[in-house]
């Protein structure tokens, strides 16, 4: 639950990410990076932390592995302006060290708060520390590219694209697991027309 006022819009969320000091990251970043895109997007992803490009330019997944996502989006005929993408962390963590609990604890507000505004039908997991942020148990080599659908809200993790820049093979995962945003989505849309009946639902995407 937020100990956070709750924001009227995302560029007041923003702005309060900006002149954030909930934890210690905020002395060590050259810009926190609260995320950015189509306001009613109705797929959000959510990635680790900005590195060194995101920290410099104040915009998520804007290095390599941005190029990458970039082209992963493009590849199911979407574009970074019809999606939003955020982060865990909104602060560059020193050297790209993994996220401490603490600080993905004290910066969680935020994203719950980005989840409630945009109200996305697919949040889609972008590695190991956004799946264990809303699942704490699951092991990505597992868990990607099972949907799950938790309070109407599909979640699909698959491997982060930085992952796949390091070992190629899982490149070709990741395109596959990107090629189920689609359908989803046409679940999504048609589960608000018809609730879904036992015997239509596609309960192969689900796990
Ligand atoms: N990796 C992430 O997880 N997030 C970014 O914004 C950039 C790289």
């Amino acid at each position: 639950m937020s100990d956070l006022a709750a924001f009227a819009d995302l560029d007041s969320l923003a702005a309060a990410v900006r002149s954030c000091q909930r934890c210690g990251l905020h002395a060590g970043r050259t810009h926190a990076v609260p995320g950015e895109g189509l306001p009613t997007a109705q797929v959000m992803f959510v990635g680790e932390g900005p590195g060194f490009h995101e920290d410099q330019q104040g915009r998520p997944f804007v290095g390599q592995a941005g190029l990458l996502l970039d082209e992963l989006i493009e590849g199911i005929d979407m574009h970074r302006e019809d999606v939003f993408i955020a982060n865990v962390l909104k602060c560059r963590p020193p050297n790209n060290r993994d996220p401490l609990p603490d600080e993905a604890a004290a910066c969680r507000p935020y994203l719950d708060q980005q989840l409630a505004l945009v109200d996305p039908a697919i949040v889609v997991l972008l590695g190991r520390h956004a799946l264990n942020a809303f699942f704490p148990d699951a092991r990505i080599s597992r868990a990607r590219g099972v949907a799950r659908r938790v309070d109407g809200r599909v979640f699909l993790p698959v491997y982060h694209p930085a992952a796949a820049l390091r070992q190629l093979r899982l490149r070709e995962v990741l395109t596959q697991d990107f090629a189920m945003i689609p359908t989803l989505l046409h679940d999504a849309a048609a589960a608000l027309v018809e609730p879904p009946r036992p015997d239509t639902q596609q309960l192969s995407l689900f796990g």
